[in-house]
């Protein structure tokens, strides 16, 4: 019998073109104002709660606080520079600091703050990199918690004022403004502590600025100031800042993910996923607050009118959403609630951090369900990334080699999601530099660049040479 001769090389493609991103997508890192600028007390700028916070012994670990931090506000040219050729960036996600702008929160503002990020801005856009500003990480100014903060309702229209100044003085060169960034997390940290489950029944608890115990009431209350003041800066942005201004928010979404993959799961997850962010995303894009939530709140439920709605849900250019974990898993169930929640095995893979449940298919579930969920035509990852245990080796390089791994998952899966249609516009890696992660301090290294904090020397790692290979393919690295 005759034989066919075979070919005894196999050509197995390297993986190239068939991961790739659309055109246009933005390739971004971010940081944030408290987290890399230091100079806490330059320039006349105001008291934040996090100077205050920090500067409370036995409130961060290792009682670490954010005076220096990266140096950013003085080494803001360097880190461009980095971004520009080291990572090859085309986007930037910045925090602007209300109390360099505002040292009292409202009033007059300080040319000296406004400065800094004008001469950030220019330095970006110079390097080709699109500035996308965040307005509100966190760091409030210090008199305005000393009027009750975001218990305050009065404070939601102080955000707005600044906010609709940052727009107008920005505005000719910025184009995206994100108004607040995680309002869970500095909601429920802040006010009265974050319960995050890690799997086996694990519970790790979060705190951070202005470190208070509220009931659940107060609590839902501070939810909902924080939601009208984001609804009062779009409208202010809107009113203030150019025409071409975008606006959206960063939220880091409690993501249900389906167990199995099919219709049924998926409607499940779904379901799960409206009702767990009932008090930020569902009400920011429905303006209204679902039935299970005012009904699970009770007597505790927030006070509101239905013009907060109106305002609460002003409409947006883009939903920015914060992915690092899976929040529940979910199977479909038979009761009004129409799902069921499966417990994390205690053996489920984690990160470095101590919350950091590792599963790639959040970030492929996340937009999915915001575009099933609420129609959205503009998605942002606004931040993803995970901490590791990196040091410089004796060569003077730093080998991240779980990051990379993290990231190449990760991306695969947001790459799937772009494959199917869901319409992501762009990535912000968290974060373009090891920083201060708020707690724990500067002992949780977020960055593709490494901080020597002793000498401030910047070292790209591994990852960030990964980076820059998915940037410029414009595809899975
Ligand atoms: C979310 C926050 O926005 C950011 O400030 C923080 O450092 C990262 N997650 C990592 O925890």
């Amino acid at each position: 019998m005759a034989t066919t001769a075979k070919p005894l090389r196999i050509d197995i493609p390297v993986a190239n073109d068939e991961r790739k991103f659309p055109q246009g997508f933005f390739w971004g890192v971010a940081t944030s104002s408290y987290q890399v600028e230091g100079a806490w007390n330059e320039d006349v700028k105001g008291l934040s709660i996090w100077d205050t916070y920090t500067h409370k012994p036995g409130n961060i670990k290792n009682n670490d606080n954010g005076d220096v931090a990266n140096d950013h506000y003085h080494r803001y040219k360097e880190d461009v520079a980095l971004m520009k050729n080291d990572l090859g960036a085309n986007a930037y996600r910045f925090s602007i600091a209300w109390p360099r702008i505002f040292p009292n929160g409202t009033g007059e503002p300080n040319a000296k703050g406004l400065d800094f990020y004008n001469r950030l801005v220019d330095e970006l856009k110079a390097a080709g990199i699109e500035p996308f500003a965040t307005l509100y990480h966190w760091d409030l100014p210090q008199t305005l918690q000393d009027k009750g903060g975001w218990q305050n309702r009065d404070i939601a229209k102080a955000f707005a004022d600044y906010s609709g100044y940052m727009a107008e003085k920005l505005g000719d060169r910025v184009k995206y403004f994100f108004t607040i960034n995680e309002f869970r997390s500095f909601v429920e940290g802040g006010y009265q502590g974050l319960n995050v489950q890690v799997g086996g029944g694990k519970i790790v608890h979060l705190g951070g600025a202005p470190g208070l115990q509220l009931s659940n009431g107060e609590l839902n209350q501070v939810r909902h100031n924080a939601v009208l003041g984001h609804g009062l800066a779009v409208q202010a942005i809107r009113s203030r800042g150019s025409a071409d201004a975008k606006v959206g928010f960063a939220e880091n979404m409690l993501i249900a993910v389906p167990v199995i993959e099919t219709p049924e799961y998926v409607k499940a997850a779904e379901k799960a996923t409206r009702e767990l962010n009932a008090d930020f995303i569902t009400v920011l894009l429905e303006g209204r607050y679902t039935d299970a939530y005012l009904k699970k709140t009770g007597k505790d439920a927030p006070k509101f009118t239905d013009d907060d709605l109106k305002i609460i849900a002003s409409p947006l250019d883009f939903v920015g959403i914060n992915v690092y974990k899976p929040n529940i898993y979910v199977e479909p169930s038979n009761d009004a609630q129409g799902y069921r929640s499966v417990p994390i095995n205690a053996s489920h893979p984690k990160m470095q951090a101590s919350w950091h449940v590792f599963d790639p298919e959040c970030i492929y579930w996340a937009p999915h369900h915001v575009r099933s969920l609420w129609g959205a035509k503009s998605i942002f990852i606004t931040e993803n990334g995970c901490s590791a245990s990196d040091v410089v080796s004796p060569d003077g390089r730093v080998y991240d080699s779980d990051r990379v791994m993290f990231l190449r998952a990760y991306l695969t899966q947001l790459q799937r999601a772009t494959a199917d249609g869901v319409p992501v516009k762009g990535y912000f890696l968290w974060s373009a530099q090891d920083n201060f992660e708020w707690s724990d301090g500067y002992s949780n290294r977020f960055g593709i660049v490494y901080i020597d904090f002793k000498t401030q020397k910047r070292i790209p790692k591994l990852s960030a040479s990964f980076f820059r290979e998915t940037v410029r393919r414009n595809a899975v690295a």
